[in-house]
């Protein structure tokens, strides 16, 4: 039975469990990773998916890969322990949390004093801490998010794209956290949300999540997104993020840029909610963020029906990149704002 609320992610007698996120929402099943190549594995094969949660997937993975490490030689280890790093960066390319986890985990290893064994416990630590900030930062985004909302109507109703909810983070969710506490406070009358295909993670995860709270949820086809803000149902969408370039420029699960484009040409805020570990200031636009690519099966097959026919050829980029221009506000743990102004969080993120 899943929890309520729901954490994707659990540390318990030395051992990862995951909510296998490829089975909801018929069937909740826990997945026990007990190293680090099977953390490296739940990673790609999506047990395990949304930026954040990969970010905190990657720190328990470290973790598990240095604990297996068997030297008593620093030197040797932090090499071994590079190893580990260079596994779980190849599983996903596009989510930017997994290579700052990575990087912190490695931060620890290189700037704890005393033995091999005193820095294994500091990596726990390490990753401890991430999973609880995660959880901390989302809910401060919802709230952040809630004061960033239209003021009219009193009950509004929210279009989501894909799922930036508790399964997508340590728990609460970015986006999703912000529904929830718009729920909370009696602002949301419903929560439009997108299937987003190929993989559905709107049919399936954030339909899911919804109803386990009773929020009010009504699932559209992708196709659906003009017509319901023609309609005037929408009063705001929010989507979640998987990289931000420092000039604001959001790559986010491959559909949003249109729900962007249609936002804006129906006068509906736009709103990205992101932890500010999601920002790589290292990268000055979107065009230069990596956009992963993924098997075409995710196109010509429905379960196990093939919907096109033989001779084809398909094109599967996993995310798209919304231009800043379209983006009324990115809402963070520190605010909601304006893209431009993220520059001034533009800190050493690992300092
Ligand atoms: O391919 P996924 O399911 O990992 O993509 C997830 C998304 O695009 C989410 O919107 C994003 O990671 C934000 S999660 C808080």
């Amino acid at each position: 039975m899943p929890s309520n609320p729901v954490y994707p992610i659990v540390w318990r007698d030395d051992r990862v469990l995951l909510i296998d996120q490829t089975r909801l929402p018929h069937n909740y099943t826990v997945v026990e990773i007990k190293c680090c190549e099977d953390m490296a594995r739940a990673i790609r094969t999506m047990i395990v998916r949304g930026a954040p949660a990969i970010g905190v997937a990657a720190a328990y993975g470290m973790y598990l890969g240095a604990r297996d490490i068997k030297t008593a030689d620093r030197e040797t280890f932090v090499t071994e322990l590079e190893e580990v790093a260079k596994l779980l960066r190849q599983t996903r390319p596009t989510a930017v949390n997994l290579f700052w986890a990575i990087a912190r985990m490695l931060k620890t290893a290189h700037e704890t004093i005393g033995s091999v064994d005193q820095l294994k416990t500091a990596l726990l630590v390490t990753a401890q801490g991430i999973q609880v900030e995660d959880l901390e930062i989302c809910k401060a985004i919802g709230d952040n998010g809630l004061a960033a909302m239209p003021a009219t109507p009193e009950k509004l109703c929210i279009l989501t794209y894909c799922n930036a909810g508790s399964l997508a983070t340590a728990g609460y969710g970015t986006a999703l956290g912000v529904v929830r506490s718009t729920w909370r406070e009696k602002r949301l009358a419903r929560i439009y949300a997108c299937e987003t295909r190929p993989r559905l993670q709107g049919a399936k995860l954030t339909a899911w999540e919804c109803v386990q709270e009773g929020i009010p949820v009504t699932l559209i086809t992708d196709n659906m997104a003009a017509h319901c803000m023609h309609q005037g149902l929408i009063d705001a969408v929010m989507v979640g993020a998987d990289r931000i370039a420092a000039n604001g420029d959001t790559a986010n699960k491959i559909g949003t840029y249109s729900v962007a484009l249609l936002a804006k040409a129906h006068n509906i805020p736009f709103f990205v909610a992101a932890p500010l570990s999601t920002v790589d200031f290292d990268l000055p636009t979107g065009d230069l963020i990596p956009i992963e690519e993924r098997h075409p099966s995710e196109i010509y097959q429905i379960g196990e029906t093939v919907t096109c026919p033989t001779g084809v050829e398909f094109y599967n980029p996993g995310f798209d990149v919304t231009p800043a221009e379209l983006i009324s506000a990115i809402i963070t743990e520190k605010g909601a704002m304006r893209p431009e102004e993220l520059q001034q969080f533009r800190v050493k993120q690992l300092a």
